[in-house]
């Protein structure tokens, strides 16, 4: 039977749209230009393109399995799968990387409605480089004012939750997403046109080999999981939910792309934009909050322009924020064995996760490590770990048959599938953890 907490979704669109709107948030319009930024622009961006082709489509469409086949949260659904499995500890790991990521991702959500707030005040009217640089620090020194904003988006995340309105998840993603896509071409567009803008453009897409590092190849790939929502359960949690008749292998390629081509997009913004105007590409994780509103200032219809992409950005922010504290709620309310209902279990998420917003706003340093640690360990080592469980710890008839629980899939690529998720995904994860820790020199 399933237990699981929450209802489905209601239609196949709809659980696309609740995935993507899982993977598509920060990670690609605030995450990605600044980490590409930081790491070389082209010789990062096609070290992350293979990752998404090497990791995203076997880890995404794994997730997406467990959770189908089992029904379950990460708490349960490796025990449904395989009785008596040492790999519990995977499920406890995907939670705490939930609560490590909520830790900074409310915060810079917080930012996200600042600026959406500030945004429809005109604040940013008439503010050159430097100024815009300087009233970032300004803001985000404001730790009160930081944690105050971060708890707008954790109060709306536990009303979704707590009512348990997937109905209006999929509704509002419906709409979102393509008003988001349409926005950002418009950007991207507009940005394109600037004067001193193809230096960006040969900074995003010119590769420089001699650019990639180990270190490089490191963030790529945490990039590439944080980016998808992969190795912390969050498409496992969201698979359980996944009508039966729907071809998890489609779903997959349809929310890489959109992940894929929003990460793109937020790119061609950025980089033009940074050179255009002279800002500094390893500008650091401030990067777009100081290069959008530049960038508004060109737009026709600037004020309309930036509140309603601010009011864009809080929106995919929380689709993720969402899916994120929908692992630690189906968890605990698993977990509890029926002590905790729902409602419980977000009132103890929510007090957790406020205690990690004062944590990162108040110890600066916890912010950075709570965001490295995350997409550069501990997401790779669940990726890893759940390759490892499907590929070769469940009987081959579960193994092979994880992917019987799918209606798309060919002959052929199952055997794809199979090879890449016991040899490529596992030696690709293990030798990149190793080269950044120096082995290979
Ligand atoms: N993928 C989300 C983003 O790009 C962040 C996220 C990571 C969400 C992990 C859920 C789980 O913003």
């Amino acid at each position: 039977m399933n237990e699981h907490p929450t209802s489905s979704f209601s239609s196949k669109f709809g659980l696309i749209m609740a995935a993507a709107g899982s993977a598509v948030g920060l990670g690609n319009i605030w995450k990605f230009p600044y980490i590409a930024g930081e790491n070389g622009g082209g010789a990062f961006l096609i070290i992350y393109l293979i990752c998404v082709i090497l990791f995203g489509l076997p880890m995404v469409l794994t997730e997406f399995l467990i959770g189908k086949r089992s029904g379950k949260s990460v708490y349960g659904a490796f025990n449904e799968l395989k009785e008596n499995n040492h790999w519990h500890w995977l499920g406890w790991l995907c939670m705490m990387s939930a609560f490590l990521i909520m830790g900074f991702y409310f915060l810079v959500t917080g930012w996200c409605f600042n600026y959406l707030v500030e945004a429809i005040g005109n604040v940013f009217h008439g503010l050159d480089s430097e100024a815009l640089a300087a009233h970032f620090t300004e803001v985000s020194g404001n730790k009160l004012r930081m944690i105050g904003f971060g708890l707008i988006p954790v109060v709306l995340t536990a009303v979704v939750l707590w009512f348990d309105v997937n109905k209006g998840i999929e509704r509002l993603s419906k709409i979102l997403m393509p008003l988001l896509l349409l926005m950002m071409i418009l950007m991207a567009i507009r940005v394109l046109m600037l004067d001193g803008s193809n230096a960006g453009v040969q900074f995003f897409f010119n590769v420089d080999f001699t650019k990639v590092t180990p270190k490089v190849i490191l963030e790529a790939m945490g990039q590439c999981f944080f980016s998808l929502s992969i190795g912390m359960g969050a498409l496992i949690t969201y698979g359980a939910y996944m009508p039966k008749n729907q071809s998890a292998t489609y779903t997959s390629i349809q929310v890489i792309s959109l992940d894929t081509i929003v990460a793109l997009l937020a790119g061609v913004i950025i980089f033009p934009a940074v050179f255009a105007f002279g800002f500094n590409p390893a500008e650091g994780p401030q990067l777009v909050f100081v290069v959008l509103p530049a960038v508004f200032e060109q737009m026709s219809f600037a004020w309309l322009s930036s509140v309603l992409f601010f009011i864009l950005l809080c929106i995919a922010a929380l689709t993720s924020t969402i899916s994120l504290m929908e692992v630690a709620v189906a968890f605990i309310t698993e977990a509890s064995k029926g002590r905790l209902n729902r409602q419980h279990s977000v009132l103890i998420t929510s007090a957790i996760v406020i205690v990690l917003i004062v944590v990162c706003t108040v110890i600066p340093q916890s912010f950075d490590v709570f965001d490295k640690l995350t997409a550069c360990i501990m997401l790779p080592i669940g990726a890893l770990g759940m390759s490892l469980f499907v590929g070769w710890s469940l009987p081959a008839k579960n193994g092979k048959g994880v992917l019987r629980a799918d209606k798309g899939a060919r002959y052929w690529f199952g055997k794809v599938y199979i090879f890449m998720l016991r040899w490529l995904v596992p030696v690709a994860i293990l030798l990149v953890l190793l080269n950044s820790l120096g082995i290979f020199k």
